[in-house]
């Protein structure tokens, strides 16, 4: 006689699928993924392990567990992400926000700390789910949150994740910081820009070949959009104002020589938990851009 299904031979199942699929994390993954097919938080399955599970509900881990085979982002399966503190809606539409953005957002915090201003301006480029500008009002209420991307589907998203999370604020659209008004001036702008060179191999690999090229690819060696940003910005940022940039690991040179070429001061770089710099700031000289 067969074994009766239970919610823990299709966790089993599902783990042993993904193990095979050459899945890195596989027990972390099956947890996942049972729990959006049944409805139920990891707390659940644990204490509800022998419970019977229904052709339906083995249907849809059956489903859910063939598109993360073929090589699908968790992210879109589940349609979510957590960053920072926050949890966020994702779609095909936006970069799935990653781990190393989040040295972006506390180097951010501290150039808003560092601002006089009751309600610093504070200008988040290229959007996507909405994962900067979102954790910075999260963590700093005070501060008039504004953010762009040319992608009108982003920007859905983005929306849909800041009133989902009940933050204020003003998403616009258009190309970096062509949509804001002559003299429209902003304490801290922040960008995390497409950087990634058209013939890097990465892009055939892994969550990549999911993801929108226009939110990964950039000419020039993939510093076509930092360099845009870096000589535009000037414009847009108060006196003293930071342009904080995230980058590929090996553009902070670059990067830093930009930035110097556009009159910044106190250029710095970063570096993320990989020991590699991935953030680059400064500090528009009082006088204002080159
Ligand atoms: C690397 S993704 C970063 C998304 C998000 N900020 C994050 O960190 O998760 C780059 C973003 O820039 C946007 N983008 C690309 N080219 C742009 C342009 N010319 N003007 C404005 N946004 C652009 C893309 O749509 C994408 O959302």
């Amino acid at each position: 006689m067969e074994a009766p299904l239970t919610l823990d031979t299709l966790l089993q199942g599902l783990r042993t699928r993904l193990q095979d699929a050459g899945i890195e994390t596989p027990g972390l993954e099956a947890r996942m993924l049972l729990g959006a097919a049944t409805g139920r938080d990891t707390a659940q399955l644990i204490a509800h392990g022998t419970d019977p599970a229904t052709p339906e509900q083995a249907s849809r881990v059956d489903v859910l567990c063939r598109r993360r085979c073929a090589g699908e982002p968790m992210a879109h399966i589940l349609g979510r992400r957590s960053f920072w503190t926050l949890e966020l809606g994702v779609s095909p539409a936006c970069l799935i926000p990653r781990p190393e953005t989040e040295l972006l957002v506390e180097h951010a915090l501290t150039a808003i700390n560092a601002c006089s201003r009751a309600h610093p301006r504070v200008l988040d480029l290229g959007t996507g789910t909405g994962a900067i500008i979102l954790a910075l009002k999260a963590e700093r209420a005070a501060i008039e949150a504004v953010a762009s991307d040319h992608s009108l589907d982003a920007l859905r998203q983005a929306r849909a994740n800041a009133d989902a999370l009940g933050l204020d604020v003003a998403f616009l659209q258009g190309s970096w910081l062509a949509p804001l008004k002559p003299r429209d001036t902003f304490d801290v702008i922040v960008s995390n820009p497409p950087y990634i060179a058209l013939d890097d191999p990465h892009l055939t690999r892994g969550d990549l070949r999911f993801e929108p090229h226009s939110a990964l690819v950039a000419a020039d060696v993939g510093l076509a959009d930092l360099r845009t940003i870096i000589q535009t910005a000037g414009e847009h940022l108060a006196p003293s104002g930071h342009l904080l940039l995230e980058h590929g690991f090996d553009q902070a040179c670059a990067v830093r020589a930009m930035l110097e070429d556009a009159g910044y001061t106190a250029i710095r770089s970063h570096i993320d938990t990989a020991g590699h710099e991935r953030i680059t700031e400064g500090l528009l000289a009082p006088e204002g851009p080159a």
